[in-house]
Order: C-alpha cells, then structure tokens, then sequence
C-alpha cells in the first residue's frame, strides 16, 4: 500500500518513514509523485486541517494521503494559540518570546496547556477518512530551558511535570513515548496493522 504524506515539509515525510517503517506501507512525498500546489489551512481545529490537507491532495494525486495537524492550547489563553501555534510569530524565538510575554504575571499553577495533533488519512476512491488525536498536558515554564539546542518550535518552554524536564531536554524516543504526536502516530500504527 501506498500512502502520500500531505505536506511540503521534507522532515515531516521522513518522520512518517521512520515510525511506520516496520508496516508493509509505502510513505511517498508530494514531491515524489510531482506536486508542487499549495493547500490552503482555512479550518478552525487541527481536524479540519488535517482533513483539509489529506483531502485536496488525495483528490489530486489518487493517493489515500495522510496529514496532521498539531498546536500548543494554553488555558488562560482560552486555547491560544492553538490552531494558529505556527503563524503566532514570525519564527519560533519570537513565538516563544510573545507567549512567555502574555503570560508574564500568571503564576506557575495557573500555567497549564496541552500540546494536540490529529492525524488524518483520506481515501480518495471512497471519500472516507479517520482521524487520530494525541494530547499531552503540560505547563508553560517560565524560561526557555533545552539540551544543546535540542528541540524545535516551542519545546525549550513545554514543561512536563511528571518527567521534570521540558521536551527540549529530553531525548528524541523519551518525548516520542509520550508526546501529542507519540500517541496519535501509535494510534494510526494499531489502525494501520489491522
Ligand atoms: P504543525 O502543525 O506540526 O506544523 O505544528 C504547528 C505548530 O505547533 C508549529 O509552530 C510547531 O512549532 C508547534 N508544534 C507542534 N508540535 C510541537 C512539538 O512537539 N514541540 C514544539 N512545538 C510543536
């Protein structure tokens, strides 16, 4: 079975490669079957996204396509930045810098978010599609804390209390254990077995 990763994110593509390696599945790129369109992010949660994605490029490759779609939900923020977690700031220096501003004066109790990500895989001869979610709670540190510059997007302020670390400073199977993405890629994994 073939299966199109819908993204333009090379390091996205080989992360579908590597965890699902062991399943008769083949994880083929856009660029591997020649698509260079653009699809739009118009939905207001990670489902709809992640459906949006694997939708419009299932439909133009013929592919069953699978996409996600994750962000970070802050509770005093009502869930801010949520949907928009990527586009909160122009890079991830100044998305954590803008976060860690809003929540200046909130005390470490007060600081909790979860950090979400659907996966969606869509058949485009049927049209039908399922959807995986994977969540973890954590807390907002109040600095930046990572391990030789470990980690991307906002890990170095993504506090586990449980583990007494933040994902920056844990190794790359210790966050997959138990990370948003862990939990729904292992789900799609059990999904995909059957
Ligand atoms: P995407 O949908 O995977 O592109 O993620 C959306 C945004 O959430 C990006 O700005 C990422 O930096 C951030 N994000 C998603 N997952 C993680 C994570 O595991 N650690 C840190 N940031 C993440």
């Amino acid at each position: 079975m073939k299966i199109l990763v819908a993204t333009g994110n090379p390091g996205k593509v080989k992360e579908y490669q590597e965890f699902f390696s062991e399943l008769p599945v083949e994880f083929v790129s856009l660029n591997d079957v020649g698509i260079t369109e653009e699809c739009e992010e118009t939905g207001d949660t990670l489902k709809e996204n992640s459906l949006q994605k694997a939708q419009f490029y299932g439909d133009l490759s013929g592919l069953p396509a699978v996409a996600d779609d994750a962000g970070l939900f802050v509770d005093v923020l009502e869930g801010r930045p949520g949907v928009y977690s990527s586009r909160y700031a122009n890079s991830d220096e100044e998305r954590m810098e803008k976060l860690l501003q809003e929540l200046e004066k909130i005390p470490y109790n007060e600081r909790g978010a979860d950090f979400r990500l659907v996966t969606t895989l869509y058949y485009p001869d049927t049209k039908e599609h399922v959807s995986f979610e994977g969540k973890i709670r954590g807390i907002i540190a109040e600095e930046k804390k990572q391990l030789a510059q470990k980690g991307f997007g906002y890990d170095p302020i993504f506090y586990v209390p449980e583990e007494e670390k933040t994902f920056a400073e844990m190794m790359g199977e210790e966050k997959n254990a138990i990370s948003h993405r862990g939990i729904a890629f292992r789900k799609l994994k059990k999904y995909l077995e059957k």
